[in-house]
């Protein structure tokens, strides 16, 4: 397997052992409880056998010693019992829990320094999914798993063992049962693993509606999507019904097609062992015949349990292969080294070529030079590659051909973690984290003082509305920024981008256009940010355009033009045509021509 690629082709002694990698580190427990699991499977067997003193020498000969003694021995034997299940199950818990945590940090860890392909290319809930639902299963299928595989096993071989040593003729009888359970029993299973597969499946498609529902949901309420939302998701949720009830099935049956057979057994030992009792000499006595019948039913259910367990473990191995094919994505690359000591921010692009699917290049050439402290606006069509371009100076994505520069370093022998140090990012969408104003401009620089949060906070125009908030800085925002508005989200932003003082500053204007108020306080601390910074600005404002000292304009992944605003619109060409459709008012048009 490819690590990075999509495809389930775990072996599954890869994945046991992979899975095993994260119980074996508490292997002083796991031998505890290994032994626990034995005790409690003697102890079961020792009641059983227990019996037949009980019914030939108190009942039959009416032994007084033994009348005292055999009581204190099954309560001993229960107490012993107690003790050794608890430490297992304990223990088993202690384990599961422990792997379980690590697989989640694992998992986190791995998430967080995943490329941003990645994220494209997967839907948050089936991320999330990973996380909490199948990181449980596994849990599940370690500590039930564990726990039903050994100590249920050993508990019915210990009491097979016991039936045999009492009268082995009449274990072979009961034995012809078997063959009637297994056959129905093995197809039971087949059927169950295929449903729980396809259970799993149902839901993951179903949590992604259901995410769309919650996220999207001011989309859906603007298009009046409810219904067709409703109707998806009805017929989303119908085959997770029909999915859960084939599941249904399987174990409904399962259980009655198990006691049927067990009664036949019975039956068929109570004749032949009764038979052998009444008619069959002194080999067999009715102590014998009882602790035997006892042993038996007492197999019924560890047995019960270790049919029922193979779909626990099969979800849990399932679970543990999305986990590790998760974890064998390739994280971000970090191959470079370098640090700078003193970045001055020039930025240049040479021949810069990028495609996010193979043989459909965003990026055809890009070749711009960006002086230190200047200010260098993007403009083009949507679609025309701009994003794309300023995603590559923080490394979110390489280039496929061509090189990237800061201060004549290629961007891919920096180290990433001091590259986006030095660049400030404000986007088209704020991304804001359910804390206070103050965290999410200290975001980033959690060292900050409270005076430099202040004084970020008031430079960017921040202040201007925070009084009205209860608490002021401290004032909770609601997830994603919920309760502020769009221009209170991006002041907020251009403070984060003050606090952090890089040298580069990448700005994605937002499209949508605030009112004429909060625009100029908006811009008037996007000025703030710009001072003394390269900035590259993808331009919608006015405003931004004229405060650039260059223009590059872009069309199909290329840039096409450059030059001042004058030489631009002189030239006739993409540029005019966008200034007339896109930026200026009719107003300042005829300004500017007339
Ligand atoms: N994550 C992605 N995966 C695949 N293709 C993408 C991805 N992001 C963007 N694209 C494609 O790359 C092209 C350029 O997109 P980009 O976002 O850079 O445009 P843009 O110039 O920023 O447009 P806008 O002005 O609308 O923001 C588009 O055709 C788009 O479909
Ligand atoms: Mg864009």
């Amino acid at each position: 397997m490819t690590p990075g690629s999509d495809q389930p082709v775990q072996s599954s002694v890869g994945l046991y052992g992979r899975l095993l990698a994260y119980v074996w580190p508490h292997w002083p427990r796991l031998a505890v409880s290994l032994v626990a699991m034995i005790v409690v499977a003697g102890a079961t067997t020792g009641v059983a056998y227990l019996l037949k003193p009980v019914i030939d020498q108190i009942f039959i000969e009416e032994d007084e010693t033994l009348l005292l003694l055999l009581p204190l021995g099954i309560i001993g034997m229960y107490l012993v019992k107690g003790v050794a299940n608890y430490l297992e199950t304990y223990l088993l818990s202690w384990i599961g829990q422990r792997a379980m945590r690590q697989l989640r940090d694992d998992l986190f860890a791995r998430l967080l320094h995943m490329p941003l392909g990645f994220f494209s290319e997967h839907a948050a809930g089936t991320l999330i999914s990973r996380l909490t639902y199948d990181v449980d299963q596994v849990e599940r299928s370690i500590t039930r798993g564990l726990s039903t595989l050994i100590k249920d096993t050993l508990t019915a071989v210990f009491l097979l063992g016991l039936v045999f040593y009492h009268d082995w003729q009449l274990a072979l009888v009961s034995l012809i049962g078997l063959p009637l359970v297994i056959g129905p029993l093995a197809r039971l299973t087949r059927k169950l693993r295929k449903s729980s597969r396809s259970s799993q499946l149902a839901r993951a498609s179903m949590t992604r509606v259901i995410e769309e529902g919650v996220v999207g949901n001011r989309v859906i309420k603007a298009f009046n999507g409810e219904d067709y939302e409703h109707a998806r998701f009805h017929k989303e949720s119908e085959t997770h019904r029909k999915q859960n009830m084939r599941k249904a099935q399987a174990t409904a049956l399962s259980v009655p097609v198990m006691e049927i057979a067990a009664a036949i057994c019975i039956a068929l030992v109570i004749y032949y062992g009764g038979y052998r009792v009444m008619f069959g000499g002194d080999e067999t006595t009715p102590g014998t015949f009882f602790s035997f019948l006892a042993a038996l039913l007492m197999m019924y259910d560890p047995l019960k349990r270790l049919t029922k367990i193979n779909p626990v473990i099969q979800q849990g191995l399932a679970a543990g292969e999305r986990i590790f094919q998760m974890l064998d994505f390739h994280p971000e690359g970090n191959e470079g080294s370098r640090t700078l000591d003193r970045v001055r921010g020039e930025l240049a692009f040479e021949d810069v070529w990028f495609e996010y699917e193979p043989g459909a290049p965003v990026l055809q050439g890009i070749d711009l030079e960006v002086p230190a402290g200047h200010v260098v606006a993007l403009v083009g069509l949507s679609g025309a590659g701009k994003s794309t371009m300023v995603n590559l100076v923080p490394r979110f994505y390489r280039p496929d051909r061509g090189h990237i520069y800061l201060d004549g370093v290629d961007l891919g022998d920096l180290d990433l973690h001091f590259l986006r140090d030095q660049v400030a990012i404000v986007s088209q969408e704020v991304v804001l984290f359910n804390d206070t104003l103050a965290a999410n401009i200290a975001y980033g620089r959690p060292d900050a003082t409270r005076e430099e949060v202040e004084e970020a906070a008031r430079a960017a125009g921040v202040m201007e509305y925070v009084d009205r908030l209860e608490g002021g800085l401290d004032h909770v925002v609601g997830e994603g920024g919920a309760r502020l508005s769009g221009g209170q989200r991006q002041r907020l932003a251009i403070a984060r981008a003050l606090l952090g003082d890089a040298p580069i500053l990448i700005l994605d204007e937002a499209t949508s256009s605030l009112d004429p108020q909060s625009e100029k306080l908006v811009q008037r601390g996007l000025e703030q940010l710009m001072q003394d910074r390269t900035t590259l600005v993808i331009a919608h404002r006015l405003a931004t355009i004229q405060r650039a000292d260059a223009i590059a304009v872009m069309d199909s992944g290329r840039v096409v033009e450059q030059g001042s605003h004058a030489e631009l619109l002189a030239r006739g060409g993409i540029y005019a045509y966008l200034w007339e459709t896109q930026f200026a008012t009719p107003a300042e048009q005829s300004a500017e021509t007339g």
